[in-house]
């Protein structure tokens, strides 16, 4: 079964042809492709950018989605094997998954990690269930990737440097201030599409341990390996900063603290300058700006980054629903 969890499980043949697509459907955003399928959006946080676009996405296809979302509108879920149920869950994901399976043709799935335990939440444990036990793809909406995000990012940067090749690029992935420990999951992202795309990558946070989680960093290691660029973590900002063509802004929370957060506040605090601003986007190669969005503006990035020509958060965001088409009428057509 094909499933899209991460990009990383796609060929770059792949990729193109769904960036190449999202691009024709940004031209022409009617289709037919999939015209008489369902969707099943399952959401288990919050969303704006993800579940609009998505449902649109599917209606503009002549399809349809249908949101849940459990423990709100639809019954709590158990994930363990052998689990005796006798707590919250009302059923398991062993029928969720198979039932979805009989009425919709994709079932898509955002499961954020619980922050307690970081190698509990690296399994991934929620979508890698529902791939186990759906017979139809299933699409990561977010979980410890994002890799619609990525695309949609991928894309926004093949427009505004007018080429589908991107190699060579000065690509600064920040970690940026955020009062709360945030997912790790659009960071990972970044840095597993910047370097698949060939581009020389810096990733820059305040000490090491903001660095992301090794399974990321391997991936990185080997998309240089085999797309030519290069990648290097940083803890100087205006070393980073300087020559740079993308600057992309996220916050995470530090993996050794999770489940322990109250340790790391001190050291996220200390580092607010982290936030994007003018000065430091003046050291770039008149280098562009985005970010997966939401985002606190005057803590993650300055109005005068955000309401600058550089931003191309707005971009980024419009080209969610672009790819997800793409990726949808890629997997229902297999
Ligand atoms: N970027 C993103 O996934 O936005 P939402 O959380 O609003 O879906």
């Amino acid at each position: 079964m094909k499933h899209f969890l991460n990009t990383q499980d796609w060929s770059r043949a792949e990729l193109d042809a769904v960036l190449a697509q999202a691009a024709a459907f940004k031209r022409s955003k009617a289709g037919d492709q999939l015209k008489g399928k369902s969707i099943a959006l399952v959401f288990f946080n919050p969303s704006l950018r993800t579940r609009t676009s998505f449902e649109l996405g599917a209606f503009q296809l002549g399809g349809h989605a249908v949101v849940l979302q459990p423990g709100k509108d639809a019954w709590p879920i158990e994930f363990g094997v052998g689990t005796v149920m006798d707590g919250e869950a009302e059923e398991h994901i062993a029928e969720v998954a198979r039932v979805l399976s009989r009425y919709v043709d994709l079932v898509a799935v955002r499961a954020f990690p619980k922050f307690q335990d970081w190698s509990v939440d690296r399994e991934d444990t929620v979508l890698r269930a529902f791939a186990k036990y759906s017979t139809v793809p299933v699409i990561n909406l977010e979980t410890i990737t994002h890799p619609c995000q990525e695309l949609a990012h991928a894309l926004a940067l093949q427009e505004h440097f007018g080429t589908r090749d991107l190699r060579g690029k000065k690509f600064v992935l920040t970690w940026t201030y955020h009062p709360k420990p945030l997912n790790t999951a659009v960071a990972n992202s970044a840095l597993t599409i910047a370097t698949r795309l060939g581009m020389d990558v810096t990733l820059l946070c305040p000490t090491p341990e903001y660095a992301l989680d090794e399974r990321y960093l391997g991936w990185a290691r080997d998309n240089v390996a085999e797309s030519g660029g290069s990648f290097r973590m940083s803890h100087d900002i205006t070393e980073a900063y300087t020559g740079a063509d993308v600057v992309y802004a996220k916050s995470w929370g530090a993996i050794p603290y999770f489940g322990r957060w109250e340790q790391e506040k001190p050291i996220r605090d200390a580092h607010k300058h982290f936030i994007v601003d003018e000065a430091k986007m003046a050291l770039t190669n008149n280098g562009v700006f985005s970010h997966c969005l939401p985002l606190r503006r005057n803590v993650k990035a300055t109005d005068a980054v955000m309401d600058s020509p550089a931003c191309i958060a707005i971009e980024e965001a419009e080209n969610r629903l672009h790819v997800q088409k793409a990726v949808m009428a890629a997997l229902a057509n297999k």
